[in-house]
């Protein structure tokens, strides 16, 4: 089957990847982000993390917290970008800036924060132009190098990044999510040899 053509789970259309563009996130998205935060957790982790938490999940109780991430730019380089179908739905998010890492003092090396998309656009090719655009980002803002953290036992998600050209550096961490204490592990991709495009 072409990939770049789906069924789209919820007109049951077909829609094309062509039909999807990318946004910079603005602070009115944050419901809508909430949300495919939310659906995308509730899909996408059970069996990883405690079913309770997943349960527990609201867009409401996800709110704040992006709508305090909008309202401030992550870094001078950094943002949020939105994935949006040609209806105006939101159905994915990316966040990218400088490195948070403490161990890591090369100011030149950014971070893909978040990457989430709604379960009914998966495997439709959105996920690599919503990451390439990140990309492409941080290496025009001058990163050399970049970063992501991903859920160690993410299989979907660390099968796509490794993908894209990522590969895991061998850094992990353990991360506390309040609720549970989960291990991540680190993955880098040289900025200035992937030449990123944007598809
Ligand atoms: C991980 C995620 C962003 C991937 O997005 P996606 O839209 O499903 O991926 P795409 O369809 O764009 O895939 C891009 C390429 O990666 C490949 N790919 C995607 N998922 C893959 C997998 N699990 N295993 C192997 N290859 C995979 C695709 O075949 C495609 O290859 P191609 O370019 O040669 O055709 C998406 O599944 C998601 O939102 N998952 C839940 C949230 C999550 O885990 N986020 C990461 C948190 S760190």
């Amino acid at each position: 089957m072409n990939q770049s053509l789906h069924r789209d789970a919820e007109s049951g259309g077909i829609r094309t990847c062509a039909e999807f563009s990318i946004r910079k996130a603005k602070p009115t998205d944050a419901m809508a982000i909430a949300t495919v935060y939310v659906r995308s957790w509730q899909a996408a982790y059970p069996g990883l993390v405690p079913q309770s938490f997943l349960d527990s999940l609201t867009p409401e109780g996800q709110l704040g917290q992006w709508q305090m991430i909008l309202a401030s730019p992550l870094s001078p380089v950094g943002g949020a970008l939105v994935l949006v179908t040609d209806e105006d739905r939101i159905v994915g998010f990316a966040s990218f800036g400088a490195s948070r890492d403490d161990n890591i003092e090369d100011e030149r090396v950014g971070e893909v924060m978040t990457l989430y998309l709604d379960p009914s656009v998966w495997r439709r090719g959105v996920g690599a132009k919503l990451l390439n655009k990140s990309v492409e980002e941080l290496a025009r803002g001058g990163y050399h190098l970049a970063i992501l953290w991903v859920l160690e036992t993410n299989a979907r998600a660390r099968d796509f990044y490794e993908h894209m050209g990522w590969r895991r550096d061998g850094t992990s961490k353990l991360h506390d999510w309040n609720a549970f204490v989960a291990t991540d592990v680190r993955y880098r991709l040289e900025l200035a040899r992937s030449q990123p495009s944007f598809r």
